[in-house]
């Protein structure tokens, strides 16, 4: 296949007609970036169009947001880019993480992909309406709801269980024998793993960021092994798997040489959680905050809910009803695309690139950015406007490479389906149970996740038509 951009062997000078993207990187650029990303890439995209130079997080880094460059951006892993990380975010991946062993990153992934997809999926399903519908019982139209607190509990609950292969519907009970006594303690050295993934030094010690989240990250694997154990030391022979854990594990026993040592299998539950757990959260609490801005689009989705699900239980919904939602799917890639919640990693060029006449020097970094390219007019009618119907077929905008909410390329994300089919499903349950409204503008925590912040409230109202 012809690429679109030539990759310069080493020691090849460009040719003299390329031009290098425009803007000089700032040495204030990290911050501005750090505190207000989306006006950041609006402001340089309004002035330099979607490819700048910037100094975001030192050295040359090229923001790109057009479709091309981001197709070069995901694609080069291994042949002209690597992963561009900081030292912390690398270590706290650790070696048996997507980002790390390029030379594995592949089989891998092969590997992993039947625990977030097909048969697997579908098996979730019941098990995310019965945590769904459990918690909402516990949500009230009598004083206002705090929205990110009671959806982060909603997240972990279906999540956990699903890729730790913890029942949490047991309570604390499910935790007996093991090493971390309490949902509530894992819940809090899990927060502390993920923010040492954004330490600025690599400094091993509690008095850094970093420090901590690896401390917790060494606590947390040796629960997972502890999990595991007990897991193989079931007497009960295994069923078909019914988790992330459960499939690993039959893999494993299946091929005991193959990919999934105990040591995979460990770092891979956690890192999954880490994954998906805050993205989750930051996408159901932004799509909940759109809906209540937009009564008539809830009307529209109730109507469509109505005609594919009849007078149908809730624990009747199944992938291919949700497949008969398109304005459903509609209305949370169009949350996705105003309020992506994460940009791309760094990718670093290991050689030299020419693509549409631009110069991409060995040595500068690359960073693909949602926030760019969900807001070109040459892809999205109006981008300023909250607007479903772009997603659905007559208009099909959001191509790939020109939306991105979940990367593309080779490290495109692994969970996609499993956090759409979740976010439908909390969907249908709260569309069939309440109201809402958002009281006032929420303001955003921006970086690293871009999520909404924990004090913004929503104000529930039950609804009479509950089934
Ligand atoms: C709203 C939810 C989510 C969003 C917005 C999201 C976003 C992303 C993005 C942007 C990437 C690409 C990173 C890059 O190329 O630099 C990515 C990769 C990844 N995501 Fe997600 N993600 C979500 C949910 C999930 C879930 C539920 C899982 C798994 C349970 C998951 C697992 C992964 C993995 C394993 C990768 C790395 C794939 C690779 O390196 O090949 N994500 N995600």
């Amino acid at each position: 296949m012809d690429l679109p951009y030539r990759v310069l062997a080493p020691g090849e000078a460009p040719p003299s007609d390329t031009v290098a993207p425009p803007r000089r990187p700032r040495w204030s650029d990290t911050l501005a970036y750090i505190v207000d990303p989306d006006q950041f890439c609006r402001q340089n995209l309004a002035r330099h169009g979607p490819i700048f130079q910037t100094g975001v997080f030192g050295g040359t880094t090229v923001f790109v947001g057009d479709p091309a460059a981001i197709q070069m951006a995901f694609n080069g892993d291994g042949i002209y880019t690597e992963i561009g990380l900081p030292p912390t975010t690398m270590a706290m991946f650790g070696e048996y993480s997507l980002f790390q062993r390029p030379d594995l990153h592949r089989q891998r992934k092969a590997a992993l992909r039947p625990g977030f997809t097909g048969t697997l999926l579908s098996t979730y399903v019941p098990h995310m309406h019965r945590v769904i519908a459990h918690h909402l019982q516990t949500w009230s139209a009598a004083a206002p709801l705090a929205l990110v607190p009671a959806v982060e509990k909603i997240s972990f609950d279906v999540l956990a269980p699903l890729l730790l292969g913890i029942p949490f519907d047991q309570g604390d009970l499910a935790l007996q024998g093991l090493p971390i006594a309490s949902k509530a303690e894992l819940k809090r050295l899990y927060k502390t793993f993920f923010d040492g993934f954004y330490g600025l030094v690599k400094w091993r010690s509690l008095l850094t960021a970093f420090g901590r989240g690896y401390k917790a990250r060494e606590t947390l694997i040796n629960f997972m092994r502890a999990v595991i154990q007990r897991r193989k030391a079931n007497p009960e022979p295994e069923p078909e798997p019914t988790d992330f854990l459960g499939m690993m594990l039959a893999e494993q026993q299946a091929e005991p040489d193959g990919v999934f040592s105990n040591n995979l299998i460990e770092n891979q539950c956690l890192l999954q959680l880490w994954a998906s757990h805050y993205e989750v959260t930051g996408l159901a609490a932004s799509w909940l905050y759109q809906m209540g801005q937009y009564p008539a689009i809830v009307e529209r989705l109730r109507i469509e809910q109505a005609q594919v699900m009849g007078n149908n239980p809730f624990d009747e919904v199944t992938p291919a009803t949700l497949k008969q939602m398109p304005y459903l799917e509609a209305t949370i890639k169009e949350t996705l695309r105003v309020l992506p919640p994460s940009s791309t990693a760094t990718r670093r060029l290991t050689q030299s690139v020419i693509l549409d006449g631009v110069h991409y020097q060995k040595g500068w970094s690359l960073i693909a950015e949602p926030r760019i390219a969900h807001a070109m007019a040459a892809h999205f009618t109006n981008p300023d406007q909250f607007d479903p119907d772009r997603f659905l077929p007559d208009r099909d905008e959001g191509r790939p490479n020109e939306f991105i909410p979940f990367g593309g390329g080779v490290h495109a994300c692994l969970g996609a389906q499993l956090a759409m089919t979740l976010m439908k499903i909390l969907a249908l349950h709260l569309l069939n149970r309440f109201d809402w409204q958002g009281l006032g503008t929420a303001t955003f925590v921006q970086f690293p996740l871009k999520q909404i912040k924990n004090d913004y409230q929503i104000q529930l109202m039950s609804r009479s038509t509950e089934r």
